[in-house]
């Protein structure tokens, strides 16, 4: 009986963690205007560091692998195009005309989406500012 108000309690606590999560967390929306100062430093280095454990598997910078190469993308495309990439990746594949584009070449594998916050999207922004020529 005890055993079974335990469990029950349980159970509760974690619906309501679950949902208090649901709440907290901000809808995603898709980026409209984003303010570009010089080049951060700090910015950068966080954005090299989430470049190599997220996207060197698809993206070399100079050479085509399972995604286009990214050495001069922010001199192709708008930072707000490449932050939604990032950071609205399903809606970008479903929505925007030049990333469907993209799917359509690079038919083998769709981009998944990173799942990164903001936050981090805009520094990886800033490091691919940072590499470009
Ligand atoms: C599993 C492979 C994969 C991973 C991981 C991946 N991408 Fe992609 N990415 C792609 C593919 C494939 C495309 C082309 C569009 C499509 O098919 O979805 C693409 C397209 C892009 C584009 C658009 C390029 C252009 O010329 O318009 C950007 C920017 C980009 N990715 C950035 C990133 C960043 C930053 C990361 C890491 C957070 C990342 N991608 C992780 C596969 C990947």
């Amino acid at each position: 009986m005890t055993r079974k108000i335990v469990v029950g309690a349980f159970l509760l606590i974690g619906f309501l963690l679950i949902n208090m999560n649901a709440v907290a967390a901000p809808p995603k929306v898709m980026i409209t205007k984003v303010e570009l100062g010089t080049v951060n430093p700090k910015m950068v280095n966080d954005g090299k560091g989430l470049y190599t454990s997220k996207c060197v598997a698809c993206h070399d910078l100079d050479q085509k692998k399972i995604g286009p190469t990214l050495r001069n993308v922010t001199k192709e495309r708008s930072p707000e195009y490449i932050m939604n990439v990032i950071y609205n990746t399903t809606k970008m594949q479903k929505n925007d005309p030049t990333f469907k584009g993209l799917v359509v070449k690079f038919k083998n594998v769709p981009m998944p989406d990173p799942n990164l916050t903001e936050a981090q999207s805009r520094s990886l922004l800033e490091y691919l500012r940072s590499v470009a020529k």
